[in-house]
């Protein structure tokens, strides 16, 4: 797919007044564009709630046209390694001063969490040489896996999870825009299958609209997605003492959905919370899923781990119905 057929491309906020659910922080940009100037910021958040996105509408609107020739975007991910990302510095920025009005250019280097901390630590001595004419933007899914130098030099924005009233609305916008049929009920399904990630969501909404009118249903599949109906039943065979049942379920998602034994593990955990049984009961089988993710993580079987983890929760909950 070339970019352009994209949602998530073709639907990028252009401006910061576009970004939606981020108003403090849009605000202190806004605040850095009309002083124009700013210290090095540190984005951080979950991913899919506009981090990128709102540091290309930052440079756009503090440079404007010219945004091209002062911006130089990398990805850490991307990058083989501090070199590329050093020489790349060099190549476009070092030589060359700022055009325009502004006294620096910016580098935006995307999920720098990825960098291993002595990349880390070589990028902050790029940060201290170049101080005088380049200003970081750095992003990252966790500011805790920044090293402590680069945090104390940076300020720090932390983004929020979306709104379901915003994820909603722009769903539906895209939906509109680009003709597609949907209904209320799939729009909470994607909102509860993206957990506030713009960027989950509105790729589900692309790929559904495959299929024509977009139901819950398209949306489960295209998702690759356990139904909330299917994990209930899991528990209800094993409060019914229906061994064989709970463990072909199991056995179905593992093989023939091809859904990894952690995700099955996160589906029977997110259910728990809703289970009709005392608190402790609900204590002790979450103790179980953790232990068995854990083992599962380690690298034992996922067949024979998740049978052994459902023998061990069938007999938690026999004990509680008692
Ligand atoms: N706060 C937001 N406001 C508007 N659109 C958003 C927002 N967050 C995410 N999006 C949409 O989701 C896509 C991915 O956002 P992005 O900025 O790349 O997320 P991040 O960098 O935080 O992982 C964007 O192209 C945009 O369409
Ligand atoms: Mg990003």
């Amino acid at each position: 797919m070339s970019e352009e057929l994209l949602w998530i491309e073709k639907y990028r906020p252009k401006t910061l007044d576009e970004i939606v659910n981020q108003e403090d922080i849009i605000r202190s940009l806004k605040r850095l564009i009309e002083e124009k100037n700013m210290p090095h910021l540190l984005f951080t958040g979950p991913p899919g709630v506009g981090k990128t996105a709102t540091a290309l509408a930052f440079v756009r609107e503090l440079y404007g046209e010219e945004w091209r020739n002062n911006v130089l975007e990398l990805n850490a991910s991307d990058e083989r390694g501090i070199d590329t990302i050093r020489e790349k510095i060099r190549e476009r920025f070092a030589k060359t001063l700022p055009l325009g009005d502004i006294p620096f250019k910016i580098v935006i280097l995307d999920e720098s969490d990825a960098m291993t901390s002595e990349a880390q630590t070589a990028l902050r001595r790029i940060m201290e040489i170049y101080a005088r004419n380049i200003r970081f933007i750095l992003t990252c899914n966790y500011s805790n896996r920044i090293i402590e130098p680069i945090q104390s030099r940076t300020v720090v924005l932390r983004f929020l999870p979306l709104e379901k009233e915003h994820v909603i609305k722009r769903l539906n916008y895209i939906a509109n825009n680009e003709k597609v049929k949907i209904d209320e009920q799939a729009l909470e399904t994607i909102f509860d299958l993206s957990n506030g990630d713009l960027r989950r969501a509105i790729n589900l909404l692309q790929s559904a609209s495959l299929f024509g009118e977009v139901t819950s249903e398209v949306v489960y599949k295209v998702a690759g997605a356990v139904k909330p109906r299917e994990v209930k039943a899991i528990f209800d065979s094993l409060i019914k003492g229906n061994f064989e049942s709970a463990r072909d379920a199991v056995l179905k998602m593992l093989f023939n959905d091809g859904i990894s034994g952690t995700e099955i593990i996160y589906y029977l955990y997110r259910e728990v919370y809703r289970l009709n049984v005392p608190d402790e009961c609900k204590l002790n089988l979450i103790e179980v899923l953790g232990e068995y993710e854990y083992r599962i993580l380690e690298g034992s079987s996922e067949e024979i781990q998740l049978n052994s983890m459902l023998a061990k929760m069938q007999l938690i909950l026999k004990n509680y119905s008692k």
